[in-house]
């Protein structure tokens, strides 16, 4: 039986290997700004979701550090138990106040945060509608839940329309900026459709911090309400974690059944409390979103006519369509000191294999014309332009 076992995990990365998918750890030694050092040399970093440049801002840095004096390192137990400390509680009032919701609940990551709320809201005559290009983590809670889950073309609010039931409780779910392409949502034409049909969930992971007044996302942006809105802490706001904000009833019942909260140790103290310093940040930093723009704007200039397609948000995909192609053009750039990721499936569909370019705050305009002259040249010695 061992030797079964065994062999199911090497078969499975051999056959990985076979299709040039293997991915690896690459340990970073240090990270400051737009740059980290792996093995002694230093890159230029176009493949974080820092979006803000917040990771490594001094001032942010500072708060978490005031906050493990204060409140020491762990938060020692799960919410219910005695985990949950007031710096968790300012934090959940922050969050409902800036982005209008009743409550908010917190999560150790946006991956755990979906899943609760697609395990614990859904039941077995449900029907759960998703992008097709949504997230893994919605994708994987979806399949696993108790619904049936379909997926409507990306962006299609008429083909979701079609596939709304009129007999069972439709729950729909759609990204508010999407991960890998970083196209934004049609928030408003889905809102319509789902109206008084459908209960409806953004996860706005890329879209918060980012789009719309003070950053609040990319519902706030458009003037939709989604009954369910989900936010990292792992992107603009440079730390880790995640909320659901809803109305009390919902907050309540993910309280006491959300497995993920329930039976998971709270994250640290100090952690909510350089939370709250960050929504601070991104409220009244506006300069950081002023320079995204900006920064886009240089990129997109630069590389245009090769871009496959020009997205609003700091994520701008160069899709190549082959895996190993794509490798070539990442190996090429890092031989130059430029680290950008190669996205290849199954994390994206098949034949849409791409470099995933991210703009930060942190870069300066000079790295970014930098990354697209020397974006071009590799692209054009491999033929790619
Ligand atoms: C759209 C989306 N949702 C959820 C997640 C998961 O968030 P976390 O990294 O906090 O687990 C990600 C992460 O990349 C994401 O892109």
């Amino acid at each position: 039986m061992k030797r079964a076992f065994k062999q199911r995990v090497t078969s499975a990365l051999a056959e990985r290997a076979a299709q040039g998918l293997t991915r690896k750890l690459v340990p970073l030694a240090r990270q400051s700004g737009a740059q980290f050092v792996h093995q002694g040399q230093t890159y230029l970093h176009f493949s974080s979701n820092d979006y803000l440049g917040l990771a490594t801002d001094p001032a942010l840095i500072t708060a978490w550090q005031e906050g493990l004096s204060r409140y020491g390192c762990g938060s020692g137990a799960s919410p219910l138990v005695t985990g949950f400390h007031q710096t968790h509680q300012t934090l959940e009032t922050l969050l409902c106040e800036w982005l209008g919701y009743e409550r908010a609940i917190l999560f150790n990551s946006g991956f755990s945060a979906n899943q609760a709320v697609l395990f614990t809201l859904l039941q077995q005559d449900d029907l759960l509608l998703q992008d097709r290009l949504n997230h893994a983590s919605l994708m994987e809670a979806g399949m696993l839940s108790a619904a049936t889950m379909k997926r409507f073309r990306h962006n299609d609010a008429a083909h979701l329309s079609a596939l709304l039931s009129a007999d069972q409780t439709n729950m729909v779910v759609t990204e508010g900026v999407f991960s890998m392409d970083g196209d934004c949502a049609p928030l408003v034409a889905l809102s319509d459709c789902v109206r008084h049909r459908a209960v409806f969930m953004v996860d706005d992971a890329h879209g918060i911090g980012v789009l719309g007044p003070d950053g609040s996302g990319s519902c706030a942006a458009v003037g939709i309400h989604p009954d369910l809105l989900v936010v990292t802490f792992g992107k603009a706001f440079g730390l880790s974690g995640a909320a659901v904000l809803c109305d009390r009833d919902v907050g309540d019942y993910l309280t006491q059944f959300a497995r993920h909260h329930v039976y998971s140790t709270a994250i640290p103290p100090a952690q909510a409390y350089a939370l709250s310093r960050a929504i601070e940040m991104i409220q009244r930093e506006q300069w950081r979103r002023d320079k995204l723009q900006l920064l886009q704007g240089i990129y997109q200039e630069r590389l245009g006519h090769v871009a496959t397609a020009l997205s609003q948000t700091p994520i701008q995909p160069l899709i190549i369509g082959s895996s190993e192609r794509t490798l070539r053009v990442a190996t090429a750039l890092r031989e130059q000191g430029i680290w950008v990721s190669a996205i290849r499936p199954p994390t994206v569909p098949q034949g849409t294999a791409r470099l995933r370019v991210t703009l930060t705050a942190g870069h300066s305009e000079a790295q970014v014309r930098q990354l697209a002259m020397t974006l071009r040249q590799v692209m054009e010695r491999h033929g790619e332009s």
